[in-house]
């Protein structure tokens, strides 16, 4: 289940629209439920039209709401234009963005082609700056609400990771520039970074079947559905007066020294199971 009705209001996001991207599969497709599980209509965005459909008439029979599958690559201009120009068709406004998309995997600068150094930067950060660019006088015309899906492997020097790592980074960066430049428009903008999130095609490339979460305070993975309450809070009157915060849902994992790595993972090459 994406989120409960349990803990707020079910018709707290009564009629909002939301675009996703990334909404196909893992922690955005349960934002999205959530949206949707609690009033809102959404559609959701990116690459394999396949997936999206499925989990498009997924959400919609789960939920009873209306869920829109549209096929677009972040990285591309015309695409984001076109996956805004679709949703301002079929609903007219949009009131939330979630900037999901992104790309992942471990390696070192010596394994990492300059071309895979540029993909994700593109896919997490461009890509981000792309589908906002496109929506954003929408969300200015409905006083509406971005997320942007960050993470937090770039508070430290996570190893293998300073390709996805300097992407957040620069997200994190581009939600203070929004919250600034579209705070007076009545626009809120906040970050949710996720710790390690059980059953996602994250974990599954940072961790593996090795993952271990000893250095999670909370001694456990989160879950998407904790994923989605914080989409629901931050969306939500709730959080009126929030913008410009990155809200970090990962058991505190990344306060704890002991770290040599995402979980599952070691420091030292040699030893790596990479
Ligand atoms: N290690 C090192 N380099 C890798 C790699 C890996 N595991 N996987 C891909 N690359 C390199 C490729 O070799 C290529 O570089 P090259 O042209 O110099 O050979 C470059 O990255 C781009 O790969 P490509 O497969 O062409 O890109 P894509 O746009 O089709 O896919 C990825 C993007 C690589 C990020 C792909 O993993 C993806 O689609 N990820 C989406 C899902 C995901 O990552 N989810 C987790 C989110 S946390
Ligand atoms: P996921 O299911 O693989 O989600 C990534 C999504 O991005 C996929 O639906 C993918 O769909 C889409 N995507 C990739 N490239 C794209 C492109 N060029 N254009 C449009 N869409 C594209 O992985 P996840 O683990 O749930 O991660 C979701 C978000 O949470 C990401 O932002 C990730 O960085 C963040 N996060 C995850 C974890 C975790 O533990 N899982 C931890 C911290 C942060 P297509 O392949 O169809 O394009």
């Amino acid at each position: 289940m994406a989120a409960t009705t349990d803990i707020f209001k079910n018709d707290i996001l009564k009629d909002k629209i939301l675009l996703c991207s990334g909404g196909g599969s893992g922690i955005c497709r349960a934002m999205t439920e959530a949206v949707v599980r609690h009033g809102g209509k959404a559609v959701i965005i990116s690459r394999s039209l396949d997936k999206l459909q499925k989990a498009a008439k997924e959400m919609s029979e789960a939920t009873g709401g209306e869920v829109i599958a549209v096929q677009a690559d972040v990285r591309k201009p015309e695409d984001v234009e076109n996956a805004v120009a679709k949703t301002i068709e079929k609903f007219g406004r949009i009131d939330y963005l979630i900037n999901g998309a992104a790309g992942n995997f471990l390696a070192t600068m010596k394994d990492l082609s300059y071309n895979a150094f540029r993909t994700v930067i593109e896919i997490d950060l461009l890509g981000s700056w792309n589908l906002t660019k496109a929506a954003s006088e929408y969300l200015k015309a409905s006083k509406g609400s971005i997320i942007n899906v960050t993470a937090t492997i770039h508070y430290t020097g996570t190893p293998y990771q300073q390709h996805p790592g300097a992407a957040k980074a620069g997200v994190d960066a581009l939600t203070k520039h929004w919250a600034v430049e579209l705070g007076p428009f009545g626009v809120r903008v906040n970050g949710i970074a996720p710790g390690p999130i059980a059953n996602t095609e994250g974990i599954s490339r940072l961790a593996g079947k090795s993952a271990s979460y000893e250095t999670v305070p909370l001694g456990r993975a989160g879950t998407v559905t904790e994923i989605a309450h914080s989409t629901v809070f931050l969306f939500s009157e709730a959080a009126s007066y929030i913008s410009g915060h990155v809200m970090v849902v990962d058991g505190g994992h990344w306060l704890t020294s002991f770290k040599p790595g995402y979980p599952g993972t070691v420091l030292n090459p040699q030893s790596s199971k990479m």
